[in-house]
């Protein structure tokens, strides 16, 4: 377990180590974990551009809590996106505020999820929202942002999911199409296995950038909340507060031991480098540690299901963004 004592020290060191300006998109941070993330960003960043998505229903408040920080750090810039990430065709919305007033990406943090504990009730775009949210559209924002994202000395990206809990997929039915192969579970697993594969097929055609896919244990917000009022039996665990595991995912994207490169701030002596998947990424578990997804991943690798998986999925935005007009 990577200590919060550890972890606090190093994100301190951001106020010396991060670059200024760094340029940071937050998909989910209207709540939670990354709403977490943002907060304590903000008080280490020199000058940062800082964008947030938000839902329309959620916007209004998003957006005063965003003035509050505004005034707070009169020198950085907080931009309200306000698009729902659930649909794919929102996403080139989101990519383009990014390409049109950014010259480089640093940091890409998704942490927007949902559940389907009601029952399969498919978006306008006819994908299960869990596996849009989880899987579809932080796929196809990363994709579209790479050129920026290869802007920077140091890009980094962290999903905050499921990492380390993969399982065999559903080859012959990827987005669960069929009645008998959906299930609220079935969906969580099939978006994270997905999620890990096509992000190691990213990161080895852009050796550059840091990915962590991070599960982050229980933790005290709206989505637990949620699976308790639904009986999820592991939500009935002792919660972590939304305080720490911000400070926890904000350590996870900027300290030298989750970067294939020399990271924004060193590892502390004594602490060693995290241990990449053999596909190129680092799974972290609750306590901050890789996770070891080989046996389920490696047969994966040998049969050719990560390429299998990446020409579905993007067949999936190309029809998706067809028929939304895009
Ligand atoms: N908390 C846990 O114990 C836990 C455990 C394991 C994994 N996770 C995963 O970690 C990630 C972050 O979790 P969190 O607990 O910090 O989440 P959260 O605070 O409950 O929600 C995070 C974000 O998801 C968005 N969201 C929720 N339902 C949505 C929907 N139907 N359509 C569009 N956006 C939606 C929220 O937007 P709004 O404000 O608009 O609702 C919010 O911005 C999620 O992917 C979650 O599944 C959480």
């Amino acid at each position: 377990m990577v200590s919060l004592a550890t972890i606090r020290a190093s994100n301190v060191l951001l106020s010396t180590h991060l670059p200024s300006s760094p340029t940071i998109l937050f998909i989910g941070a209207t709540s939670g974990i990354s709403l977490s993330i943002l907060q304590h960003i903000s008080q280490y960043a020199d000058a940062p551009h800082i964008y947030s998505v938000a839902r329309p229903p959620s916007a209004p408040a998003h957006q005063a809590l965003l003035s509050i920080l505004q005034e707070q750090h009169p020198t950085s810039t907080y931009t309200l996106i306000e698009a729902d990430p659930t649909l794919l065709s929102s996403i080139p919305k989101i990519t383009s505020t990014l390409t049109t007033h950014e010259s480089k990406l640093d940091m890409l943090i998704f942490s927007a999820g949902h559940l389907s504990f009601e029952g399969r009730a498919n978006t306008a775009e006819g994908l299960d929202p869990g596996m849009a949210l989880g899987y579809y559209s932080r796929l196809l924002t990363l994709h579209s942002l790479l050129p920026l994202l290869n802007k920077s000395p140091n890009p980094r990206v962290l999903s905050v999911l499921a990492g380390g809990m993969e399982a065999p997929l559903n080859e012959s039915d990827l987005d669960l199409r069929e009645p008998e192969n959906w299930s609220v579970m079935a969906a969580a697993f099939q978006g994270a296995t997905m999620g890990t594969l096509s992000l190691e097929h990213l990161a080895q055609q852009n050796p550059e950038l840091s990915i962590v896919h991070w599960a982050p244990g229980v933790v005290d917000t709206p989505s637990l909340a949620r699976a308790r009022k639904f009986g999820v039996p592991a939500a009935a665990a002792e919660a972590m507060s939304a305080e720490e595991a911000g400070e926890r995912g904000l350590f996870y994207v900027t300290s030298e031991r989750y970067s294939v490169n020399d990271g924004i701030v060193p590892i502390e002596d004594g602490v060693e480098k995290a241990t990449k998947s053999a596909g190129g990424i680092f799974l972290v578990g609750a306590d901050g540690e890789s996770k070891d997804s080989e046996a389920v991943l490696a047969p994966m690798r040998e049969r050719g299901v990560p390429t299998k998986v990446w020409e579905f999925t993007l067949g999936i935005f190309e029809e998706t963004l067809k028929l939304g007009g895009d």
